[in-house]
């Protein structure tokens, strides 16, 4: 096949509708509705999988969700997210940038800065908004889980209170601490549970050869929803077809991945660039390989957050 050949198979037309390349996305200004006429507010969404936090979920331009969503949040310098809470969890992975996350209980706010690679998971019903006070923009993939998807609880919208407090997600002056997670308070105990810092998580070598840095799942944060891992592929690496009995995706953070599906008989394959995804049904027989000269980061997640079953073959 050469570069622009049509893919005809059926089993490539489904690898295709099956993979979410963000070229040929846009990022929606108008996702959020509760951010409407409060440009401290606005932040733009673009939709992998599912629509996330935003009620949008009929854009047909996204993939079905399963068991979460993923999408990619772009939040300008000097903006804020209104501290606000919900029964679904939620993940912030930082791509670019520096974001300050709060989370707030009884008007005392603990604000943690995050930086490329680092993550937070929300808890369910904890009051959380972020801000960009850096001068960069902070693009982030969040994924909630699609439990319940029920709007968000605003705590401090600027609708109903003063804007200095929404911005610092409720919290009067003096009543933020820095995170510390040393920190006796019981809510910086809590978040420090819940904050992935990529420099201090560990670097396991898988035995296929690429190494697997685990975020959420047994080692990383403790969850009931997901799994999810950072994945680093030298060049030419690459693991033989495995299947999962849940979904799973890659999201290409640097460098590109070939995927490929096997289907009776039959393979196809794909090459994702940065910033591209492939979301894998459960039961397709699939594999992943570096064919570039680089190394690649990928962002993997998958739809079970028992521990890993799938022992990876160096192919
Ligand atoms: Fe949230």
């Amino acid at each position: 096949m050469t570069m622009h050949d049509t893919p005809t198979s059926a089993l490539a037309q489904d690898l295709k509708a099956h993979t979410g390349r963000f070229t040929a996305k846009a990022f929606d200004w108008h996702a959020f509705p509760s951010n409407e006429g409060f440009p401290d507010l606005a932040r733009a969404q673009m939709r992998y999988i599912g629509a996330g936090g935003s009620p949008k979920v009929g854009d047909t331009s996204t993939l079905k969700p399963d068991h979460f969503t993923l999408s990619l949040i772009y939040k300008e310098p000097g903006r804020y997210a209104a501290c606000h809470s919900h029964e679904i969890e939620e993940s912030f992975l930082i791509i670019d940038g520096a974001l300050i996350v709060g989370w707030e209980k009884d008007g005392e706010v603990v604000e943690v800065n995050l930086g490329p690679k680092d993550m937070i998971l929300n808890a369910r019903e904890i009051g959380h908004g972020f801000r960009v006070d850096g001068p960069e923009p902070v693009l982030m993939s969040i994924s909630v889980d699609v439990g319940k998807p029920l709007p968000p609880k605003y705590h401090y919208h600027p609708k109903e209170h003063p804007a200095e407090l929404a911005r610092t997600f409720g919290a009067e002056p003096g009543k933020t601490m820095p995170f510390d997670p040393n920190g006796a308070h019981p809510l910086q105990k809590l978040m420090a549970k819940y904050v992935v810092r990529h420099a201090e998580l560990p670097t396991v070598w898988d035995p296929a050869g690429f190494t697997r840095k685990v975020y959420v799942g047994p080692g990383g944060v403790e969850n009931d929803t997901c799994r999810k891992e950072m994945l680093g592929l030298p060049s030419r690496v690459g693991v033989k077809p495995f299947v999962r009995d849940v979904e799973d995706a890659f999201f290409v953070l640097e460098g590109s991945l070939t995927v490929g599906w096997e289907e009776n008989d039959e393979v196809t394959e794909i090459e994702l660039g940065p910033r591209d995804l492939v979301k894998t049904p459960a039961g397709r027989k699939h594999w992943f390989r570096n064919d570039g000269a680089g190394a690649s980061t990928v962002w993997y997640v998958v739809g079970s957050e028992k521990p890993e079953t799938v022992m990876f073959e160096a192919a």
